[in-house]
């Protein structure tokens, strides 16, 4: 039925009470919504976290993370060559580790021919462009599945540090744009920082996963690179999910040390933090969009009870609502391509 004045005249004479605004006027076309819109999710904001592995023209599925691959560095490179056609600035890298190379002290974490040189070698010998991001902390090399050196059932702070400072170097001299440690030890971001700048990397920068909290939601991840703990869990280093002041301590020292942009993880669960953090502070924040948040969201449209594309847009569009500058997601390139039609 067409509006006309006649029909508006009938609306004034019925007993609505007089309104200055009607909210749904700005609503009325995608035009105009798009106008009006507050926040935009583009794929200049994304992240892309891939898993790669020792061999040569293999991938392997993760059956808890439908979609997501662990390749060889062959077919990463295709991987995230496709993912820089699409205008995706930056990959996360994380390493499949073969059992015979853990150990405690994370040895391999370090070696200078390792899965992760090779890999930041070869990525950015083929694309200068694409920013790698290279993920500290010593649980895909750990033979216990923990973030740092085990002793007496206990994660050593200190040690693991030092081990993680090489590991820093060893990423930074192999070319990685930035090193993401994800470890929450304490104080290893300024120890990695004054590392760097000694070995004249001053242009290395650090990502650091500041507010990383002992999350369920990271278990198809540990799947993925086959790093689960092997004792207890990660709560003596990783953040309690009831606590949000003690994030901003986290960001705060992170800061202090060094950091140039500060994560929070998980993100869905965390959006209240994420807000917390970007209005605490002026670097970039950063949210990962885990592992369990992905396959939850896979699960659910895998049955047809959700519609996936639809759930991704306006959850990610959200993250950017609360706050988030930067985000990391297994779903980057489909994001990526849809936002391109
Ligand atoms: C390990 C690390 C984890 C993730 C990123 N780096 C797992 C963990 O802390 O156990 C999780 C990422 C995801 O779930 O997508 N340092």
């Amino acid at each position: 039925i067409a509006h006309t004045p006649q029909d508006s005249a009938e609306v004034a004479t019925s007993n609505l009470p007089a309104m200055p605004h009607r909210p749904r006027r700005l609503r009325r076309t995608e035009g105009l919504r798009r106008l009006v819109r507050e926040h935009h999710l583009t794929t200049a904001d994304l992240i892309y976290p891939v898993f790669v592995m020792a061999g040569e023209e293999q991938k392997e599925a993760i059956p808890s993370m439908p979609g997501c691959y662990r390749y060889t560095l062959d077919l990463l490179l295709e991987e995230v060559t496709a993912a820089y056609d699409l205008g995706i600035p930056g990959i996360a890298l994380f390493p499949l580790i073969s059992p015979d190379l853990k150990d405690n002290a994370g040895t391999e974490s370090y070696n200078p021919k390792g899965l992760v040189p090779q890999a930041v070698r070869a990525i950015k010998q083929a694309l200068p462009n694409l920013l790698v991001f290279t993920d500290v902390a010593l649980d895909p090399y750990s033979s216990a599945g923990h973030d740092g050196i085990v002793e007496n059932g206990e994660i050593l702070n200190d040690q693991t540090v030092a081990v993680l400072v090489q590991q820093a170097l060893c990423h930074a001299e192999a070319g990685a744009d930035f090193v993401s440690p994800s470890d929450m030890m304490d104080g290893r971001v300024g120890a990695i920082r004054r590392a760097l700048d000694a070995a004249g990397w001053i242009n290395v920068g650090i990502l650091t996963y500041s507010a990383k909290y002992a999350s369920a939601y990271y278990g198809p991840f540990r799947d993925a690179l086959d790093s689960a703990p092997q004792f207890g869990d990660k709560k003596t280093y990783q953040m309690d999910p009831a606590n949000a002041q003690e994030a901003l301590k986290e960001v705060d020292l992170d800061i202090a040390e060094g950091a140039d942009i500060v994560m929070v993880k998980p993100a869905l669960a965390y959006m209240d933090i994420i807000q917390r953090v970007k209005r605490h502070t002026t670097l970039p924040v950063a949210a990962y969009n885990v592992s369990g948040e992905y396959a939850m969201v896979k699960a659910a449209a895998q049955q047809g009870w959700i519609d996936e594309r639809a759930v991704v847009m306006e959850t990610l569009t959200s993250l950017k609502r609360a706050g988030a500058d930067v985000i990391l997601t297994y779903f980057a390139k489909d994001v990526a391509s849809l936002l391109r039609r």
